[in-house]
Formats: C-alpha cells, sequence, structure tokens
C-alpha cells in the first residue's frame, strides 16, 4: 500500500444572506472541492491554498482553526493507495470572480441542503456539516463580541482600556482556557496570552500534551485594566454575561481556569492554592482549576505547583 496527501479548501461566500458552497465539475460529472497533491516542500495549508488558485483563480485565506482530515483508499493499476484529505475552511470575498482550470468542465455555488443531495461521497457530507456549524457559531461569537467591544461606550465610568481582546482559538474547541484580563501586549496586539504570561502558558500547555492552537483562549475580562490590577466586582459584573454566552456558544467539554479571577467568577472557587490541580463540576460545566502563569512568572515557587497542574492534566486527558 502507498500513502498520498491532498488538500483543499472549503470555499463559501455569502449570498444574499444565504451561505453557498463553491463545487467544481468533474470531467465525469460529478461535484469536487477545489483541492489536490500536497508537494514534498508544502505544508497541508500551503497546498490548499495553491491548488485552489490554480483550480478556481480565487486567492482565499483560510480560517486557520478549521481543519478536517478524511481517509480514502483507492487502486491504481494493481497498487492499493491510502490518501489523507486535509480540508480548510475559507470565505470567498463578495464579487470575487471563479476561473475554473482545464482539469473541470465548470463550476457551482450550491447551499447546503442542495449540495447534500448532489454529493457522492460521505466525507464531502461531512466536510459540509462541519463547516456550516463552524460558520454557524464563529458568526454568533463575532456578533456578540461586536457588542462586547462597544461595552463602554454605554458606561458612565470606563476604567479598563477600550481595546477589547477577543478570545482566539478555533469556535467549536472541545477546551476552553479563561484568564483573568488582558495585559498591556495583549491590548497592544489585541489577542490573550502573547505576553510573557502567554509565552508560559504555551509550554504548560504543551506538558499536557495540549496544542495551543486547538484550545479557544480567553479571559474573565477582555480588557486591559491599566497598571495591570485587578478587575473589580462591577467590571466582572459587566463582562461576565458576555464570556457566559461564549461558552454557550463554544460549549467545550472542559474549561480551564487559571487564577482566581476565573475560578470564582465561573466555578464558585474561593481559594485557588486550595484546589488548585483538581477538576470541578458546576452549573453544568466541567473545569480544571490551577493558578494563573502570572503568578508562576512573578513567583518562582509556584512554577513546580503549575507545572505539576498541567502534568496531571494531560494525564487526566489521556484517561477521558
Ligand atoms: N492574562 C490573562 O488572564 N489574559 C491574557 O490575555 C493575558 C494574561
Amino acid at each position: 500500500m502507498e500513502f498520498e496527501f491532498s488538500a483543499g479548501i472549503l470555499v463559501y461566500r455569502r449570498n444574499a444572506g444565504e451561505l453557498e458552497f463553491l463545487f467544481l465539475k468533474n470531467k465525469d460529472g460529478w461535484l469536487d472541492f477545489p483541492k489536490g497533491h500536497i508537494e514534498e516542500s508544502e505544508h497541508a495549508l500551503e497546498a490548499a491554498v495553491r491548488e485552489t488558485l490554480e483550480e478556481t483563480g480565487l486567492r482565499i485565506k483560510p480560517d486557520v482553526f478549521f481543519r478536517k482530515d478524511s481517509y480514502y483508499w483507492f487502486l491504481r493499476g494493481k497498487t492499493r493507495i491510502k490518501k489523507r484529505l486535509t480540508m480548510f475552511l475559507g470565505e470567498a470575498k463578495s464579487g470575487s470572480v471563479v476561473t475554473v482550470s482545464d482539469e473541470h468542465i465548470g463550476y457551482a455555488w450550491l447551499r447546503q441542503e442542495h449540495a447534500l443531495k448532489e454529493l457522492k461521497f460521505r466525507d464531502q457530507i461531512d466536510f459540509i456539516r462541519a463547516a456550516t456549524e463552524y460558520i454557524g457559531r464563529r458568526a454568533e461569537i463575532d456578533e456578540l463580541n461586536e457588542s462586547y467591544a462597544g461595552l463602554w461606550k454605554k458606561q458612565k465610568r470606563w476604567d479598563l482600556s477600550r481595546n477589547f481582546v477577543p478570545g482566539y482559538g478555533p469556535v467549536n474547541a472541545e477546551i476552553m482556557l479563561i484568564g483573568q484580563a488582558p495585559g498591556a501586549e495583549e491590548d497592544k496586539q489585541g489577542k490573550p496570552f502573547v505576553g510573557r504570561s502567554g509565552v508560559l502558558l504555551t509550554s504548560l500547555l504543551e506538558k499536557a500534551g495540549l496544542d495551543r492552537n486547538r484550545i479557544y483562549i480567553t479571559s474573565t475580562v477582555q480588557f486591559f485594566p491599566p497598571k495591570n490590577r485587578v478587575p473589580d466586582k462591577t467590571e466582572i459584573g459587566l463582562c461576565l454575561p458576555f464570556l457566559m454566552r461564549q461558552v454557550e456558544i463554544i460549549d467545550p467539554e472542559l474549561i480551564i481556569l487559571v487564577g482566581a479571577v476565573s475560578a470564582k467568577a465561573l466555578a464558585n472557587v474561593e481559594h485557588v492554592a486550595h484546589n488548585h490541580g483538581t477538576l470541578k463540576s458546576y452549573n453544568g460545566r466541567k473545569f480544571f482549576i490551577t493558578l494563573h502563569p502570572a503568578a508562576a512568572v512573578r513567583i518562582r515557587t509556584n512554577m513546580q505547583l503549575i507545572e505539576s497542574d498541567f502534568i496531571k492534566l494531560g494525564r487526566i486527558l489521556k484517561e477521558v
């Protein structure tokens, strides 16, 4: 048996408020996605972007957090080939014009219901279903975050930064991680955990066997409190309904709470020092409680505690 790898992009657009996916028509009549062989020098994402450009004329920037693999087998002569297809997801800019290469005889933009009737292969149907669900969640998060980002406009008194630092990661993540509030670097870059605590967080997640890119990472309060002070009760109270709604949309199986602010706000844990390294169920959700990485950056003796919590988390995840 031989192995081959291909990659493509599920391209979508919004047409008069409706979601439509792009399909290419093969010479024998069936519908396919823009996709093709991954060259040795390429990553799957690069191959997907190149193939899509070659086959459709569209330069698509995929959502880096949607990636779905499927496997199938076929015969070439007498050789059995196992193929891995990696699909990404990307939106075509409105007004984009498709130009099909010689490999195909045409193209079609189809709505989900129509596509599901026309498609020939199980994995194509799974890709479309997963993509539709993902796009829906992304749109809900974006809409919610738009009103969250403007929260300060409705307040008489607002001491936090006015720069909104939204969560970052796949909107269908199985694991979510929630900290306290962005720091100065996060405020500047508009992304959570990109400063010193963020560097430590990435290595702690690795200790648990977790890839940071597969986790939805955010903070209890998603605006920087000047001088890095702890957000007060009023600020947490204003921001919490938005966080709760984000949790509902992402609907993770486990939430890692780092530090006292998120542990209290989400899981009603009073003392992180007594509860770190433990799982807790609260309000129908499962939480893992640990210290905030900033506590280990500031106080070196906390480093061992936080590292052993993440190693323990890795063991727990392996068991479930
Ligand atoms: N600490 C947090 O809680 N959030 C960030 O984004 C960065 C540091």
